[in-house]
């Protein structure tokens, strides 16, 4: 008896030991990972308003390598950039580099970390080299059932090929955890039976990772279903057995809420979405005030879209996110090509100089726009003429309406970078 309390004891108090550069998730209330709505302006945000550790969006392996860091001196940013692979149908002056990921070395020191989309455990690590130095964790995303990502057997498909994804859990442990004292955590979901999530879960945790977040809902289950917590207990069980931090996922509404399920389920810490992507104040506790109203919210994302140059398409969508579906004022952003308008239509006065610069840095101020379709109209009228003549309609179709979003969505402005 006395045995089996003192074996009880001695495995509860082990723990995988953080890396000088990591970070333990015990304890915290994190913002989950999320494609388009976890970008750099909303990670910021998420942390100005009490979040302890940022996920970023998924970003595949693949988009990940051949990418060129550097320090972006305008925005205090590091980008990782690319030409773009769609065979420059952008004439020079306006074509730009694609911006694949960008994060903030001081602001984000110590509390992002960087999710991965991947099935082979080379590309995983020759992907997350390439950020390690600037993160305090690699997370594998094994839990999106969108077929984009189990398509390539990455996301929620490596719930179906445990060992493969446990050999790219300790590659990244051994070729970028070890090497640049980082964590290394993985993200799942549920499986069919209790049986089957402690089994995956237990090999997960042989493999050397820190964390392990658990999405408490299976792979079928949409969105709306509600989180069940059924098997919660006994996944933050095995994994404080095995030394690993247990983070919670699924309907967690704000941080009052998180710290009261995770008392009552005993995981380590909660991961916040949903919630937190439609007002991330709500990682303020109630003690704190609580959530605060759209309008301040919105003016403090605004703020620091604005600081960071954040692509306006990927602005205007948080803003949907942000704002009242039904106000007059919803309506109006749609239309608005650029953030002097927007900054005009939600009244934030104070940004409208900036917001002027900024549009002028994307290429989207209301001049440059006007340039540009007039120099597709000429294209297209040249290559009627071209065509009229026996020509090709090649580049007829190369100014199609997705060299508005390659403008104003992909640029990453003009400003010269330095490499670091
Ligand atoms: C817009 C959006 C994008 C998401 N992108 C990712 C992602 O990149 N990686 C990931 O592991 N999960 C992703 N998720 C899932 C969330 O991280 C989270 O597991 C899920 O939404 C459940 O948490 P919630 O109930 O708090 O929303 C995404 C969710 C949303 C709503």
């Amino acid at each position: 008896m006395l045995r089996a309390l003192t074996n009880a004891m001695a495995t509860s108090s082990r723990r995988v030991p953080i890396p000088k550069n990591g970070v333990d998730y015990r304890n915290k209330i994190v913002l989950a990972p999320m494609v388009r709505s976890g970008e750099l302006p909303s990670r910021l945000l998420a942390l100005k308003y009490g979040a302890d550790l940022v996920w970023g969006p998924e970003t595949v392996d693949r988009s990940m390598i051949g990418t060129t860091k550097r320090f972006n001196p305008v925005t205090s940013t590091i980008d990782f950039t690319r030409s773009p692979s769609n065979g420059s149908r952008i004439p020079p002056p306006v074509q730009k580099e694609s911006l694949i990921y960008r994060l903030h070395p001081t602001e984000e020191h110590g509390k992002l970390i960087f999710q991965i989309g991947t099935a082979s455990p080379e590309l995983a690590v020759q992907a997350a080299k390439l950020v390690a130095e600037n993160v305090a964790g690699i997370d594998v995303n094994a839990g999106c059932p969108k077929p984009f990502s189990t398509s390539g057997g990455m996301g929620a498909a490596l719930l179906q090929t445990p060992e493969l994804l446990a050999s790219i859990l300790r590659a990244l442990v051994k070729e970028v955890g070890e090497v640049y004292e980082i964590g290394i955590s993985v993200k799942i979901r549920l499986l069919e039976t209790p049986e089957r999530t402690a089994a995956l879960v237990r090999t997960l945790c042989a493999t050397g990772i820190t964390g392990l977040t658990v999405h408490c809902r299976t792979t079928p289950m949409r969105p709306r279903e509600r989180a069940i917590r059924e098997q919660l207990r006994m996944i933050a069980g095995i994994c404080r057995g095995e030394g690993v931090a247990c983070l919670m996922n699924g309907d967690v509404k704000n941080r009052d809420e998180a710290l009261q399920l995770v008392e009552e389920f005993g995981a380590d810490g909660a991961m916040i979405a949903t919630a937190a992507e439609a007002n991330s104040s709500c990682f303020r506790s109630k003690a704190e005030g609580g959530l605060l109203p759209w309008r301040e919210v919105v003016h403090e994302y605004m703020k620091l879209a604005l600081e960071v140059d954040n692509r306006w398409g990927n602005t205007k969508f948080l803003l949907s996110q942000l704002m009242p579906g039904k106000l007059q004022i919803y309506k109006d952003l749609a239309g608005c090509k650029g953030y002097k308008r927007a900054c005009e239509a939600l009244e934030l006065d104070n940004l409208c100089d900036q917001a002027r610069e900024v549009d002028e840095r994307l290429g989207i101020s209301e001049e440059q726009l006007r340039h540009f379709n007039e120099a597709i109209k000429k294209a297209k009228t040249k290559n009627k003429s071209a065509k009229a003549a026996g020509g090709q309609m090649g580049r007829d179709k190369s100014y199609g309406t997705n060299n508005k979003n390659l403008l104003s969505e992909r640029g990453v402005g003009a400003t010269p970078a330095m490499a670091v």
